[in-house]
């Protein structure tokens, strides 16, 4: 068992005292969500000291949302082979992921989920008591030359819910200490760059607490609440990215920003791509399945990127379904309803609760609706935290690591295949604790932590606390989700992004403005939304002045003003730093890892990217 103690010391911010519970742990994992548990599971395991600390009960974490599925090639619905998995990913990414890190996310996926098989997921079955593998966007057989491959195992389309209620189960099997309902306010680093740990605040008494670790991992999801319309929970506040960001170290290829073809017309709740994996279609206001246009050999089971510009435009040519003409229908009226009772139970109800749609008989109204992150904190494949130093861009910052949709690896690159995230979660989760096994020494003692470690997080905590401007977080919140709406969209172009350089600036520099009314420390969801919009903000600016900085399109990044790819130029990572004092964004450059991380594979060269 860890050490904590209480009170070991009281520092005064603003002539306040705020007492401190010291703990000591040989690895801190911040979030509870898939990455964050099957991380938590490895490094317990190892016989490493591990807490894991999480603003929500870990069974509400955004991987509880996941529907359709998690990628492996088990070759259980036909012919599979973790190379092809490989093919799909780079040519998903769009050719801006780093090969070596595909390479060991494929190779590793199916041992991953005969793992959560065997750990206790409700996997659905084939009639031979397989697991169930369906069809999802951009994954194809034999290189991109075969038909769709069936690699995407389901739980019916309830996916995530059941693989992180398993991982909670395997945590506390494994005698993890969970800290819950506690919200990591900053990384404690020292003066050599290493990370020491992390301060909190445990919500529901406004004690502090802080946590010494020889490794912290931060799993803390993405940022998709920096927009107005997201399939991601009130949650998803980049807690990590923004925490990474202050500690001076940037986050990679922020402006490429997902969003999934099928969120519910109005009120963005997902309907899984199993829906077309199951057979579902899309049509315009004429009835016509317009992504054999766009996609003539995949059809609806294009990638994300695609499918979503194709409504985009059906919706701009004035194809729009709707009393305004602004959405899609998907269907899925022509489906057994037998099967749809079977594998699509989730999104019929959520259909007939959020659409009044009955999915037997009528089409669903969608629109592109922001999903997943792409970008995030830049990481190797063992999950260590990198940084640029010098002509070296892969330098690991010691104590640290990032984990799931909060990390950048990167496999996704430009764009993230369906079913690929889950995966993630659990290959680097894994990977994350084989590596803490290795550098973490189980009890080891740690240094003494310098005596202003808990300045930073305690000042700012402070400042918000106290904040008496005169815009509430609310509508400073709005104005940033407006603009990120608006101006960093499906199709971007010059001129809208430059006006969302200045607008996104101006929701910046308003934060000076910032009023906070609750001034208490028990359950401050005021001060906690103001923590987390802190959080959002300074990402929603690398996003949307990496976006304007990227004079391309590739993957997720479609500019109308530069209509292609640009391998020779923007073959490369953006690596962007902020200075949240000047309020100023820096944007630098780390090169795409050209080559795989064996020679059973070779580099895939770059091609267009058709279907
Ligand atoms: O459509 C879905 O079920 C989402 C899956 C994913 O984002 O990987």
């Amino acid at each position: 068992m860890a050490n904590s103690s209480n009170g070991a010391s009281a520092p005064a911010v603003n002539g306040k005292a705020y007492p401190i519970t010291d703990h000591t742990f040989d690895v801190v994992i911040v979030g509870a969500g898939g990455a964050g548990l099957r991380a938590t599971v490895g490094c317990s395991q190892a016989g490493l000291r591990t807490a894991c600390i999480s603003k929500v009960f870990p069974t509400r974490s955004h991987t509880v949302a996941a529907q359709g599925g998690v990628a492996a090639a088990l070759a259980n619905m036909g012919a599979d082979d973790w190379k092809w998995h490989m093919y799909d990913t780079v040519k998903g990414s769009d050719w801006l992921g780093d090969q070596d890190a595909i390479e060991y996310l494929c190779r590793n996926a199916p041992a991953a989920v005969y793992e959560l098989d065997h750990w206790g997921v409700p996997f659905s079955r084939t009639t031979e008591g397989k697991i169930y593998q369906r069809p999802f966007g951009g994954m194809t057989t034999d290189y991109g030359r075969g038909p769709p491959a069936q690699r995407t195992c389901a739980a019916a389309d309830r996916t995530g819910h059941a693989m992180l209620h398993t991982l909670y189960g395997q945590a506390l099997k494994n005698s993890t200490q969970f800290f819950i309902e506690y919200f990591a306010i900053d990384l404690i680093m020292d003066s050599e760059g290493r990370c020491r740990g992390v301060v909190c605040i445990k919500m529901d008494d406004g004690t502090i607490h802080r946590f010494r670790a020889a490794l912290t991992i931060l799993a803390t999801g993405g940022y998709g609440r920096a927009y107005f319309s997201a399939t991601s929970a009130h949650t998803c506040t980049g807690d990590g990215g923004g925490m990474v960001l202050r500690a001076g170290l940037p986050l990679q290829d922020m402006e490429f920003v997902q969003f999934h073809p099928t969120g519910i017309y109005g009120a963005g709740c997902l309907i899984t791509e199993g829906a077309r994996g199951e057979g579902g279609y899309l049509t315009n206001s004429n009835g016509e399945r317009f992504m054999e246009r766009y996609a003539p050999s995949v059809k609806d089971l294009a990638p994300r990127d695609m499918v979503s510009r194709a409504m985009t435009m059906e919706i701009r040519e004035g194809r729009g379904v709707g009393k305004g003409a602004d959405h899609i229908y998907l269907h899925l009226d022509h489906l057994d309803p037998k099967i749809l009772h079977e594998r699509l139970p989730g999104i019929s109800e959520s259909a007939k609760i959020f659409a009044g749609v009955d999915v037997t008989k009528e089409p669903i109204p969608v629109l592109p609706t922001v999903h997943y992150n792409m970008g995030g904190i830049q990481t190797n494949y063992h999950g260590e935290v990198l940084v640029k130093r010098g002509d070296n861009p892969d330098v690991v910052v010691p104590g640290l690591m990032a984990l799931g949709e909060a990390a950048c690896v990167s496999v996704h690159g430009a764009n993230r295949l369906g079913s690929n995230s889950l995966i993630d979660l659990v290959v680097f989760g894994r990977a994350a604790g084989l590596r803490a096994a290795e550098i973490v020494t189980p009890g080891e003692k740690q240094a003494a932590l310098p005596a202003d470690s808990a300045d930073l997080a305690l000042s700012r905590l402070d400042h918000f606390r106290n904040a008496s401007g005169s815009t509430p977080t609310a509508d400073l919140r709005l104005n940033m989700q407006r603009v990120m709406q608006a101006n960093c969209a499906v199709y971007r172009t010059g001129d809208t992004l430059n006006e969302g350089v200045k607008l996104i600036q101006d929701v910046w520099q308003a934060k000076d403005d910032i009023k906070v009314t609750d001034r208490s420390l028990i359950w401050n969801s005021d001060l906690i939304e103001t923590l987390e919009f802190d959080n959002l903000i300074v990402q929603a600016v690398v996003t949307m002045n990496g976006a304007a900085n990227r004079t391309e399109s590739r993957g997720a990044h479609a500019r109308e003003d530069y209509a292609e790819r640009d391998d020779a130029t923007w073959m490369k990572h953006t690596l962007s730093s902020i200075d949240d004092h000047a309020r100023k964004v820096s944007i630098d450059y780390r090169p795409v890892h050209s080559y795989t991380m064996t020679n059973e594979v070779s580099y895939i060269e770059p091609k267009a990217r058709v279907y």
